[in-house]
């Protein structure tokens, strides 16, 4: 929720639109986090002043500019702003910008970040998540005399900090110890940006449970491992540091920083980049040498950097990022409280493409990324799966396959549609590991504390890998001792790091905020999990055989269901103005009656339930006539007979759904008038077929319903916030 973006240069001249360009266009690629309002914050042009560190006589003012709406408002009020000279030069320039989805005040331009200290923009601030406690700062700060003028928790912050500033400022004060002692009061979730006119060409961020990521680019186009990082002492999670010490040592004579090469293998393979810079006996160092010409982008999120550079940092929480003279460094502002951190700032190189971020061809980013299932699910298996020798390895657990396989229970803990991955794995799971699976909503799993125990195994699925609730649910197992497996499609994220171990799912960036291939590629990570749990059972061999078969076919079978979309276009028409819209099924396809409601709610706003068929008559039967719309996946498959009960139940009630079949289920064809026929695949498979169906009619039920289907409203793609 919330997106931020700031870009700061050094010693590389920009123009003041080149900034503000940069600064849209990052709010541009965040805008999926949220799309209430957005603002940027940037320099303006010198003015009297005295109270300022610059050797200058007057100091820079900083123009503000906040809007409702989405970015391209934002956009278009920036450049009609008058009396700015575009063409003005920054050797050096600090900007931030945001793009808002509220939590605190209605969405308007007042309540819209950057939030300010005051009338003259002393310090402004960019925020994600939530400050729990700003109602007692802002009473703290009212009684001192201080006027607010939005409903955000955010302007408590830059207030604070403005607050801090007055009180210490004699005293020669840094802006990186003024952001240290008003974090040091926050409570909640945030991650946040500062800039001031009191420390110009300086920037601060820092986060406590929301993302953060900084892009470096040197001008030079130096290699990485000539960007330098630094530090930290505190090696607090044993699991990760067993393994941390064993690389080979070399030493970046430019820096005096150690530089350690490491392989994939002791880095929990997946989750690590292959290259680490660390100084493992200093609490902070400088990231780079004095007059050099860099660039750096700080964002919520790597898509929104990946343009620039593909070098980038990920904050952990409580790190305190401070640029000052081109210089970035990285303190730690608590210690102790969060668990499970690396000691390690990475430099991570980032493997995502520009075109990936873009649509390409497509209108809509969820309508490529719908078509682009053929090709996820193949990466997803990319360099995983040997059909001929049909076996499955997944680097990132293999060193933990034997502790799991002796665990207790396997609980797959994940929210919205990541938990539908879940509950549709759930029975292979069990299957195949002969476990007991425990499928848990994270929030609801934490309401309940939930007994949890050392010889459990959690299993975190989550696209973003940054959702609060699920990395509560974490750290609360992690604490209890299980062993946490990661599923995550974000290299970097919260979830993939603070995991023991873990699989990246690999679908490529998903940008619309209805996730599609995400869960394709989640329920087939999580099917070859469970095909290498099984690996040492002689007895499953036959049906792990037919499995991977079915897995090579996959590719194919989605781009045939794509072939229906005609047709479904045709069935959402008819659909389209209706006020409601059942989804049932049950089996191995239950999961695909709970996502394609998910999807119909968010994307179409009209009510929509996934029905599990076995409940009909328990409830859901009373809702059924012939106004109803419904929609049955009926695949030919163990539980078929049971949905062809219920089926006969609706048509009983004048309901006359339509059916989701398999294309050579003639029988069935036969008997109805409205279907979507699709290719048979095995049985655990099939609904990552049957899904895609669902996905497309809600794609075209919102586009006839005239809905913006990448940013349906109050909603955001990652929420970061619990
Ligand atoms: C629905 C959707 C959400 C997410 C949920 C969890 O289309 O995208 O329900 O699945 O917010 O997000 P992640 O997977 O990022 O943890």
């Amino acid at each position: 929720m919330c997106g931020i973006f700031g870009y700061l240069n050094y010693l590389v001249k920009r123009d003041r639109r080149f900034i503000a360009d940069i600064l849209i266009n990052g709010l541009h690629r965040l805008e999926y986090r949220g799309y209430d309002s957005s603002g940027i914050a940037f320099d303006g042009d010198d003015v009297e002043g005295s109270d300022t560190k610059q050797s200058l006589k007057s100091r820079r003012a900083c123009v503000v500019v906040r809007q409702k709406g989405k970015v391209e408002e934002l956009e278009h009020v920036v450049r009609s702003l008058e009396n700015i000279d575009w063409d003005a030069e920054f050797t050096v320039h600090v900007g931030i910008a945001h793009t808002r989805w509220a939590t605190h005040g209605e969405p308007n331009a007042v309540n819209s970040h950057p939030q300010r200290s005051d009338e003259q923009n002393q310090f402004v601030c960019v925020h994600n998540g939530i400050i729990t406690n700003y109602k007692d700062i802002k009473q703290y700060l009212t009684n001192k005399g201080y006027k607010f003028e939005s409903e955000t928790d955010t302007e408590v912050v830059v207030k604070l900090v403005k607050y801090l500033y007055d009180k210490h400022k004699n005293e020669n004060i840094s802006f990186q110890k003024l952001i240290e002692m008003a974090c040091s009061q926050l409570e909640g979730a945030f991650a946040l940006l500062f800039k001031s006119t009191h420390f110009p060409g300086e920037l601060c961020a820092t986060r406590r449970g929301s993302p953060m990521v900084i892009g470096v680019k040197c001008a030079d186009q130096l290699a990485t491992s000539h960007i330098p990082v630094m530090f930290s002492k505190d090696l607090s999670n044993p699991r990760f540091t067993k393994d941390l010490f064993n690389h080979q040592n070399s030493k970046d004579s430019r820096n005096d920083i150690q530089l350690v090469e490491t392989t994939s293998a002791n880095l929990r393979g997946v989750f690590s980049p292959p290259l680490m810079i660390t100084d493992q006996s200093a609490s902070e160092l400088a990231v780079t040498g004095n007059d050099r010409s860099i660039e750096y982008y700080f964002a919520s999120d790597a898509s929104a950097i990946i343009e620039h550079t593909n070098q980038v940092i990920f904050m952990e929480d409580d790190d305190l990022a401070v640029v000052k003279n081109g210089a970035l460094t990285i303190h730690r502002t608590q210690h102790g409280e969060v668990t499970g951190q690396s000691a390690i700032r990475e430099i991570h190189e980032l493997k995502i493409e520009l075109q990936q971020i873009m649509k390409g061809n497509y209108k809509y980013f969820m309508q490529k990324e719908i078509y682009e299932q053929p090709e996820s699910v193949v990466n997803t298996m990319r360099g995983r799966v040997n059909f001929s020798a049909k076996k499955v390895v997944l680097g990132g657990i293999k060193d933990y396959i034997n502790e799991i396989r002796r665990c207790r229970r396997l609980i797959l803990i994940a929210c919205g549609t990541s938990y539908h991955s879940a509950v549709a794995t759930r029975q292979l799971l069990e299957e195949l590991s002969e476990l007991p699976v425990m499928v848990e909503l994270a929030s609801d799993f934490l309401d309940r504390n939930t007994p949890v125990f050392r010889d459990d195994v959690c299993i975190f699925v989550s696209q973003s890998g940054e959702t609060a609730d699920t990395i509560l649910a974490l750290r609360y197992c992690k604490q209890r001792g299980a062993l946490i497996v990661g599923f995550t499609n974000t290299v970097g994220s919260s979830i993939s790091r603070e995991s023991h171990c873990g699989v990246h799912i690999n679908a490529g960036p998903e940008i619309g905020v209805a996730s599609t291939k995400a869960y394709t590629s989640q329920f087939l990570a999580l099917v070859l999990f469970g095909l290498v749990l099984s690996e040492d059972s002689i007895s499953k061999e036959p049906r792990r055989k037919a499995i991977i078969d079915g897995l090579q076919q996959l590719a194919d079978l989605i781009k045939k269901v794509l072939e229906c979309d005609k047709k479904i276009r045709e069935y959402a028409e008819a659909l389209y103005k209706e006020s409601s819209l059942l989804v049932m099924g049950r089996g191995f396809n239950f999961a695909t009656c709970l996502e394609g409601a998910l999807k119909l709610k968010e994307l179409t706003y009209m009510h929509s339930e996934g029905i599990l068929a076995g409940e009909l008559k328990h409830g859901p039967l009373a809702m059924v006539d012939h106004l109803m719309p419904i929609v049955m996946i009926v695949m030919d498959d163990p539980v078929k007979t049971k949905c062809m009960n219920a089926y006969s139940q609706v048509q009983a009630r004048g309901g006359q759904p339509i059916i989701i079949c398999n294309e050579d289920d003639e029988e069935l064809i036969k008997l109805t008038s409205r279907h979507i026929a699709i290719p048979r695949t095995v049985d655990c498979l099939q609904g990552i077929l049957c899904v895609v169906p669902m996905q497309l009619l809600s794609f075209h039920i919102a586009v006839l319903r005239g809905y913006d289907v990448d940013c349906p409203r109050n909603l955001a793609k990652s929420v970061t916030t619990a």
